[in-house]
């Protein structure tokens, strides 16, 4: 069964075609970061405008790169939420309207499944139920997937994402928007035990995360040296901030699993690009006999490869919608 998925709910519009959940035939991603950067961040109505300009292209790149013709695509799966509100719009109607025109049945997909849905065109032999952690620019959670469309949130941020909060810190190093990424290189060459940065727990619920109190934390760190005029050596900054992120991410997610007797463990969403992240997990699940599952680099950002796996388990589950589907901000994963 031939997916057409398209994606438009933050700043990459993109189109895919993917057989049978798994095997990805074409793949386009048209990112708008490089005009965002100008403003630090996406600006919501820029976002939807180039959305507009670039869905058209997008999908009939990726029909071609497919060298098929919509006559041969069985669903169209397409991103209904979460994400802005103006660019999800973008995606849904051009879906909406192909659908209606081709007869070519429609099909709603939330965001953060189809970043854990990665993981079916990476691994291919992975399956449900495991545990998984998704961390992304707006989202932090750890979800117990039971099955491909049956899912149980167990930990949650109570403030910023981890996405979220690696770009902020790094902002205020002067790194360009999205810094997450940049932050993940300068750390590499720093030492993670130069800065004591604090792990803050969640009392009452060992699987939550807050990610605020650090962030503030090493921003007081930088303004304080800054006051002094002393200069701190970035690579040091970065390490020490980085290892205190991705220790409270897997500290609470090898938790979350051990204690809910989950053998397989596996990461999604862009800060599973993260190299310390992939690392500890790595050896972490080995020591304790675990499976540990992740997506290839280039899926652990927004694409719509992801989308088209995610769109082909919800189209055996029932999930079709009609020409009333709407987009919608946020949405819980369950
Ligand atoms: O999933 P994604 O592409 O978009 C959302 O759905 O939000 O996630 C983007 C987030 C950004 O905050 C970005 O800085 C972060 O993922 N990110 C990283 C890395 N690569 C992307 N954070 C830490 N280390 C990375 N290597
Ligand atoms: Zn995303």
């Amino acid at each position: 069964m031939k997916i057409l998925a398209i994606e438009s709910s933050c700043d990459e519009t993109a189109a895919a075609v993917v057989e049978d959940g798994r095997r990805v035939i074409s793949s386009i991603v048209a990112s708008q970061v490089e005009e965002h950067r100008l403003y630090g961040g996406v600006v919501p109505e820029i976002a939807s405008r180039r959305h507009a300009e670039a869905i058209v292209p997008v999908v009939s790149q990726a029909l071609e790169q497919a060298k098929l013709s919509l006559s041969e695509i069985d669903a169209i799966a397409v991103t209904h939420a979460p994400g802005l509100i103006g660019a999800l719009l973008v995606g849904v109607n051009f879906a909406k309207g192909l659908s209606l025109s081709s007869g070519i049945p429609l099909v709603p997909t939330h965001h953060l499944r189809s970043h854990i849905a990665s993981n079916y065109i990476s691994n291919p032999t992975l399956e449900p139920p495991f545990m998984c952690l998704v961390a992304s620019g707006g989202h932090s959670h750890i979800v117990l997937v039971e099955d491909y469309t049956k899912m149980k949130i167990i930990g949650r941020t109570r403030d910023d994402a981890a996405g979220e909060a690696f770009d902020k810190a790094a902002r205020t190093m002067g790194m360009p928007y999205p810094g997450g990424i940049e932050l993940d290189k300068v750390a590499e060459g720093g030492d993670p035990l130069a800065f004591k940065l604090p792990r803050p727990v969640v009392h009452d619920a060992p699987y939550d995360f807050s990610f605020s109190g650090l962030k503030t934390a090493v921003i007081n760190l930088l303004h304080n040296a800054a006051q002094k005029g002393e200069e701190l050596d970035k690579r040091d900054v970065c390490a020490s901030f980085r290892y205190a992120v991705v220790d409270c991410l897997s500290t609470n997610f090898i938790k979350a699993a051990e204690d809910h007797n989950m053998k397989k463990l596996v990461i999604a969403g862009g800060v599973s690009a993260n190299s310390l992240l992939r690392k500890t997990l790595s050896e972490e699940s080995k020591k304790r006999g675990m499976d540990f599952y992740m997506p290839e680099k280039h899926l652990c950002g927004d694409n719509a490869a992801m989308v088209g796996s995610q769109g082909y388990y919800e189209f055996l589950s029932g999930n079709i919608a009609g020409a009333d589907l709407n987009a919608y901000a946020t949405m819980s994963i369950e």
